[in-house]
């Protein structure tokens, strides 16, 4: 299976999935990483793994249509299937998930339907809450808000700030992420009518 993976920053998840893709027996290989932001650590990781990156700018496009367009482009071209997005920093419209149906995965770091957004570390420390942890979901047009897959809940620990806590969360989405792509690949799981549809094992 080729996956797309949509960055904006450091790519850390965007190497958890080059790693377990080195594996021979893990089913899916990224075909290409798509940057928003020139600068994002990302790129050099894709590089590194010998992985195709492209930088495409959205302040460059006069429109998000035209922005969404170009990433259709480029990810159909290197043969895409799935698309990940990981640290990417745009939403995207129906326009560009009309394309992939059902075939855009997010990793967000807390446990959604909680603290969506930017900052959900920062949020979830000063709401007091006890446990956090991370979710990896379908896409939809909306931020942060579409059928949930997985997740893995992290303790919140008294003294945490904000990058204690954000590190603790960052293990297990490097964990939780690869796994979920695994299950999406074999079709293990798959979204189906809106909800999450796990197949019978063996
Ligand atoms: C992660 O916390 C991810 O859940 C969120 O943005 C962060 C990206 O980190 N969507 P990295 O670029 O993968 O290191």
């Amino acid at each position: 299976t080729k996956l797309g993976v949509l960055v904006s920053g450091s790519g850390s998840n965007l190497q958890a999935l080059l790693d377990a893709c080195a594996r021979p027996d893990f089913p899916a290989e990224v075909a290409v990483v798509v940057s928003n932001v020139g600068t994002a650590f990302a790129l050099e990781r894709a590089k590194k793994a010998g992985v195709a990156a492209v930088v495409l700018d959205h302040k460059a496009f006069g429109s998000r249509a035209d922005f969404e367009k170009a990433l259709v482009d480029t990810l159909v071209s290197a043969g895409v299937e799935w698309v990940c997005l990981a640290g990417f920093m745009r939403l995207l419209g129906a326009d560009f998930l009309g394309h992939f149906p059902g075939k855009v995965l997010n990793i967000h770091p807390s446990l959604l339907p909680a603290f969506p957004g930017l900052h959900a570390q920062r949020q979830a420390l000063e709401r007091g809450v006890k446990l956090a942890g991370c979710t990896v979901h379908f896409v939809d047009p909306g931020m942060d808000t579409g059928p949930i897959i997985a997740q893995a809940v992290v303790p919140v620990l008294p003294g945490d700030d904000e990058a204690a806590l954000t590190a603790r969360i960052l293990k297990e989405e490097h964990r939780l992420y690869p796994l979920v792509v695994k299950l999406v690949s074999t079709g293990a799981v798959r979204l189906e009518g809106g909800r999450v549809v796990t197949a019978a094992g063996p």
